[in-house]
């Protein structure tokens, strides 16, 4: 049977090693270990105070957000399943010293390998695409909050991402689900943020889930859905057309006279 997990990690282990040195400037390494909060616009404008919150962090990369939302008063767990990253991640809350641990492991085993429950569970920015089964995540969730916590879900948006991102004119590339067993094969030499430095293992296996598969598998987790929202931009660049803006972090949008499209979602949903 494939290892989807396995690729997808070594793929990781690579990206991450060169995202922690950030010489595309993306991540903003050396503005936050020099007291900066890191967090893009989207959640910024949508997250409201975190004081006294536990968080888990789910699919945390090297923790810098997770460490972002502990500069501003959370106690968080942060997650990963790479190696690298939580190395890096670890790292980081060393320098900082700031309220936040990290694990590393599949979120599917999060609740055996995390204790407690949380105020909220936080997932942004590339989570759910690297999961085949989006019911199986929600379950999860659920399970890591505790009575009236929050879910915050900030991804990138279906109807953009069955866009082939290849094509000038954004032609349908993908499916709008991806069934569990055949994932999308991608084969990127270079990670998203710029850097033209080649990994090792290029290939991933990634999802597509619709937006009512998410919804659906939060309301039957037993969550209700608070607030949907739809975004312009996204964190990363999609596609070789779209367009920096700058923000409180680097975002990026379609440019000017492309029909606009939602890029990006988000999702509040709470544990009742
Ligand atoms: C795009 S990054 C998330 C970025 C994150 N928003 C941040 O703070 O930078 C995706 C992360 O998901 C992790 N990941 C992918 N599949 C996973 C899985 N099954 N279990 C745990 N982590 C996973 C990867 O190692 C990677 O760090």
């Amino acid at each position: 049977m494939t290892d989807h997990f396995a690729i997808n990690r070594a793929n990781w282990n690579d990206r991450a090693a060169i995202h922690i040195k950030d010489e595309a400037g993306g991540y903003r390494v050396q503005a936050f270990l020099d007291g900066a909060d890191n967090l893009h616009d989207v959640e910024h404008e949508e997250l409201g105070d975190v004081t006294g919150l536990r968080i888990a962090h789910l699919q945390c990369h090297f923790g810098i957000d997770t460490l972002c939302l502990a500069r501003r008063g959370a106690s968080c767990v942060g997650l990963d399943f790479s190696p690298v990253a939580i190395a890096a991640a670890r790292d980081l809350q060393q320098k900082t010293g700031l309220d936040a641990r990290f694990v590393e492991g599949n979120v599917y085993d999060a609740r055996k390998l995390i204790d407690g429950h949380f105020d909220m569970v936080y997932a942004t920015w590339g989570t759910i695409g690297w999961l085949p089964d989006i019911f199986g995540w929600a379950k999860v969730v659920s399970s890591l909050l505790k009575p009236g916590g929050r879910l915050y879900l900030l991804e990138g948006h279906p109807s953009a991402m069955v866009l082939d991102e290849r094509t000038p004119e954004l032609r349908p590339g993908y499916d709008w689900r991806t069934p569990l067993d055949q994932p999308i094969i991608m084969n990127d030499e270079t990670t998203y943020t710029g850097d033209t430095t080649k990994v090792e293992h290029a290939t991933t296996h990634e999802w597509l889930h619709p937006l009512s598969d998410v919804i659906n598998a939060l309301i039957g987790a037993g969550l209700s859905i608070e607030a949907l929202n739809e975004h312009e931009r996204l964190a990363w660049k999609f596609a070789p057309i779209m367009v920096p803006v700058d923000g409180r972090r680097r975002m990026w949008v379609l440019p000017e006279g492309f029909p606009k499209l939602p890029l990006a979602y988000s999702i509040w949903a709470r544990k009742k």
